[in-house]
């Protein structure tokens, strides 16, 4: 097919034919030849009628093949935004989802910038721990995760906060005990066998997957907050839809109150919870 020279309003035409089927085509294609061209969306349109060579117009659908087969915009951009910023994200990194802002708006609305030691297990791209730091500059917070590449991501992210770090392990493995005021956790919660996991291949499994119906590091992450959180101490669980009670009940089985919370679409999304104020032995 010869296409020299086309215009932008065609070539997003025939993007969106060939994306026709999937979520949003016509948001996605405006978003991949933005980047591509490093121009905006709003360029996009104002500057329909304008010409471009074949060296762009072949990239741009390069892009959209990689759409067509269901790879994240968000790793073709390499970036996503999250509460106030662009965050860089790879393949070793989750996309951060909208949803997980519940978690950061919960801690600002709870907690004010008083100096607090701050945990995000499980920080991924840093999401969570970069939206607090840019939020609480007097909170000293540590992201931990479990893969190296995921943290590679996670510092660049967080680059201009003085007050974050970055340390690997397994969950709250490399942390001392009985001192952090808050953790917070978007831990994988999928079952293996979820249908809704054939959607998210390009994700890595060890940020989705996890053993006992998607129960077990829930679990596990509970059993740290246990340890290395003061009397007194709140943590803050991201969980899927179906999970609220078994989460609750087993936090106040280890002596947490709990407190359940629904996200914007009013799904059961995560639980605050309170360590009890008897120091553990
Ligand atoms: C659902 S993702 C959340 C990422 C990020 N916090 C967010 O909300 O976008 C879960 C993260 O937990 C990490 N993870 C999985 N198992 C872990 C473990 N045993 N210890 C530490 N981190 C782990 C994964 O690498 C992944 O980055």
């Amino acid at each position: 097919m010869a296409h020299e020279h086309q215009q932008v309003g065609s070539l997003l035409q025939e993007a969106n034919l060939a994306l026709e089927g999937s979520g949003s085509p016509s948001l996605d294609c405006q978003l991949i030849l933005a980047f591509a061209l490093g121009q905006t969306r709003e360029w996009l349109i104002a500057n329909s009628d304008r010409k471009i060579c074949e060296k762009q117009a072949d990239e741009f659908r390069n892009l959209i093949l990689r759409r067509k087969q269901r790879e994240p915009v968000a790793y073709i951009l390499g970036r996503k935004e999250f509460w106030n910023s662009q965050l860089a994200v790879t393949r070793d990194t989750l996309v951060p989802r909208p949803e997980t802002e519940l978690l950061v708006e919960t801690l600002l609305n709870k907690f004010d910038d008083t100096p607090r030691l701050v945990v995000d297990l499980g920080t991924g791209s840093g999401a969570i721990a970069v939206a607090l730091a840019s939020e609480r500059p007097n909170w000293q917070i540590v992201g931990v995760d479990i893969s190296q590449g995921a943290l590679e991501v996670a510092k660049g992210n967080g680059s201009s906060f003085p007050k974050l770090s970055w340390m690997q392990g397994f969950w709250g493995n490399a942390l001392r005990d009985n001192c952090f005021d808050l953790l917070v956790c978007n831990p994988p919660y999928i079952a293996e066998n979820d249908p809704y996991l054939d959607h998210l291949g390009c994700e890595p499994q060890v940020a989705l997957v996890s053993d006992d119906n998607g129960l077990a590091d829930l679990y596990l992450v509970i059993q740290e907050a246990r340890h290395l959180l003061k009397p007194g101490g709140h943590v803050l669980l991201e969980h899927g839809h179906d999970q609220q009670q078994q989460v609750c009940n087993r936090l106040k089985d280890s002596d947490f109150d709990a407190l359940p919370l629904a996200d914007l679409q009013g799904h059961p999304r995560a639980v605050l919870a309170r360590k009890g104020i008897q120091v553990l032995p």
